[in-house]
């Protein structure tokens, strides 16, 4: 096995610009760079990661954490992740909770066990246990997808995280999560401008921060077109398809069921579309139809999905930067990133097809919101 000593010998230079060049921890000269990384190739030469660790204490690993992993969306936001690491030079090892707390708590634990240098996890609808072990152990983390900060903020931990002090004021942790409330509305207002007065909401998995946020939006919809809420409206899909056909059937079978219908994402927008062909409702002549989660076949659905996109790829990839930042500057001020989505204004919803009109994505601000808090 070629070692770096025979790679600086046959590039020559010394094993310390060797080391630079294979780490990237100090610039180095594109022409003594190539001579290394020519070295490399002709000798055959593969770091010992498990050697530089234990000098280190760095495994350049990043552990990931996030449910329903062959959903469209998350499989986007996983590829974000790969790529920024990959870019950065680390490696992921990734698991699979299934949003189930106690699978969560095993899960991040075998991982931080593996010593990854950081996590990202989207956590479950529970995350107590969780949050305990990772303060407990100071894992340097970012929340992906699903904030936890309303328990923490207001320290009274109602559905926060057992770690968080009474009182304390921010979040110890750093965040990165995509708009949902005022997308959502956008979804309502919409609707309501067609003349729709009886909109459903096929809401998401109780306890998860995107469910709370996008009932929040369908109420400031519902408050802003001037409608009144009927609590009958609001049904819970459990974010996934079977649930969501359920809620659906529980909505056309009221009296004075919706003429139009928000569903909460991709998954719920199966499930409502299976219950509308089931009871022979067309979208959107008998009912009218717009979705959170815009996915790669949305526009092949006939009528075509108006639906709200989120930024999956560039969430994952703020993630990663997000918990680069943090392991650069271990006491650097506690973040939540909120990226904005897109309204793809498509037919499902009721309006006309325009032959020829592109897509014209709206877009709502991102913002970025610095805490006083610190890491641990
Ligand atoms: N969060 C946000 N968006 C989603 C989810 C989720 O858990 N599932 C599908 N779209």
């Amino acid at each position: 096995m070629p070692t770096m000593a025979d790679v600086a010998r046959s590039a020559g230079v010394s094993v310390a610009t060797v080391s630079h060049v294979l780490n990237g921890t100090r610039p180095v000269s594109p022409h003594t760079r190539q001579a290394v990384l020519d070295a490399v190739d002709a000798l055959g030469y593969t770091p010992n990661t498990l050697a530089r660790s234990l000098v280190t204490s760095r495994t350049r690993s990043i552990g990931l954490a996030v449910s329903a992993i062959s959903n469209p969306y998350f499989t986007e936001i996983l590829q974000g992740v790969e790529a920024a690491a990959l870019h950065a030079g680390y490696s992921l090892l990734i698991a699979d909770p299934h949003d189930d707390p106690g699978h969560e708590r095993k899960v991040v634990q075998l991982l931080h066990e593996r010593r990854v240098d950081g996590m990202i996890v989207a956590p479950s609808a529970h995350p107590q246990d969780l949050v305990g072990y990772l303060r407990r152990h100071a894992v340097p983390t970012v929340f992906l997808d699903r904030v936890i900060d309303a328990g923490v903020r207001d320290g009274t931990a109602a559905g926060g995280p057992a770690g968080a002090a009474p009182g304390e004021a921010v979040p110890w942790y750093d965040q990165v999560c995509a708009e949902s409330a005022g997308p959502t509305a956008r979804l309502v207002t919409h609707l309501a401008e067609l003349g729709h007065r009886r909109i459903g909401l096929v809401a998401g998995l109780p306890g998860l921060s995107t469910t709370g946020e996008r009932v929040a939006g369908y109420r400031d919809g519902l408050a802003i077109a001037g409608l009144a809420h009927d609590e009958r409206l609001l049904v819970s899909g459990h974010s996934e398809s079977a649930g969501a056909e359920q809620a659906t059937a529980a909505l056309l079978a009221l009296q004075d069921p919706p003429t139009a219908l928000v569903t909460a994402n991709n998954a719920m927008t199966i499930g409502a579309l299976r219950a509308l062909r089931r009871h022979g409702l067309s979208v959107p002549s008998d009912i009218a139809l717009c979705c959170f989660d815009d996915f790669a076949w949305a526009d092949l659905f006939s009528p075509r999905l108006t639906a709200i996109a989120q930024p999956s790829r560039e969430l994952g990839a703020q993630a990663v930067q997000v918990l680069l930042d943090r392991l650069d500057e271990p006491c650097r001020p506690t973040r939540t990133v909120r990226l904005p989505c897109a309204f793809v204004h498509r037919t499902s919803c009721g309006c006309p097809e325009e032959p020829g009109a592109p897509e014209e994505p709206e877009s709502t601000a991102s913002s970025t919101q610095p805490q006083k808090g610190t890491a641990s």
